[in-house]
């Protein structure tokens, strides 16, 4: 899978992607990110990718020509599954939509900032609109970081224990029962007996009732669905 993140702070994007399972991820070629910054396609002597907003109001709206240009440029090179804009407004991202995107091939995320990008964009180009939840940051970068997490570690051959992507808490209906590991007490703090007993399908049925107990808990409307 190739990801194209287009935004006006490459350098939030350097460290995200370095380390651990999406460093890996890339070193086996398995997935290609590419971060792109805007000002690069800014077509005026001051490199400026954003001006007022028609009609008034406050903040800087993120110009169309930057976006276009730099989208027709990757455009020309290969074809791409989705445009994704990761904005407040979009859809709750969820673990459906990254098992989805997981099975993509060429993915472009455009990051806005400031007041947001001139709707055009959104129009003629963007497939897709994300949010990461109910706050807002102050730009899209971080929520690309976390999307291209979430999808990239499902790919297949990425996490070195395939199962364990698979177990993820949301990946089925309910959240991970806990887990412990050595030692077996700690400050009179035991791991559960269950947990070392060796009866393996005695620890499986109490690891559902574990998993069961706090999704009623902490997400019941996990249950209703
Ligand atoms: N940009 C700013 N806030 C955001 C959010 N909550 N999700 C996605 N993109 C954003």
């Amino acid at each position: 899978m190739r990801i194209d993140i287009i935004t006006v702070l490459p350098q939030l994007l350097d460290s995200p992607f370095a380390h651990s399972i999406l460093k890996r991820a890339q070193s086996k070629g398995i997935a290609e990110i590419v971060v792109h910054n805007l000002r690069d396609y800014s077509t005026n002597k001051h490199q400026s990718v954003d001006d007022y907003p028609y009609g008034g109001g406050s903040g800087m709206v993120m110009m169309v020509e930057p976006f276009v240009l730099c989208i027709e440029k990757l455009q020309s090179d290969r074809e791409y599954d989705e445009i994704i804009f990761m904005t407040p407004d979009g859809e709750v991202l969820n673990q459906g939509i990254c098992n989805q995107l997981s099975t993509q091939k060429n993915l472009i995320i455009l990051c806005g900032h400031y007041k947001g990008i001139d709707n055009r964009i959104r129009e003629h180009f963007v497939t897709r609109e994300i949010s990461i939840g109910d706050y807002v940051l102050s730009g899209g970068e971080l929520p690309a970081a976390i999307l291209v997490d979430a999808v990239i570690r499902l790919i297949p051959g990425v996490l070195s224990d395939e199962t364990s992507a698979l177990s993820d808490s949301f990946q089925g209906d309910l959240l991970d029962a806990p887990v412990y590991t050595r030692p077996a007490e700690f400050r009179g703090w035991k791991v559960p007996d269950i947990l070392t007993s060796g009866n393996t399908p005695a620890i499986e049925k109490w690891r559902y009732e574990q998993s069961l107990e706090r999704t009623r808990a902490r997400r019941p409307d996990l249950l209703d669905e």
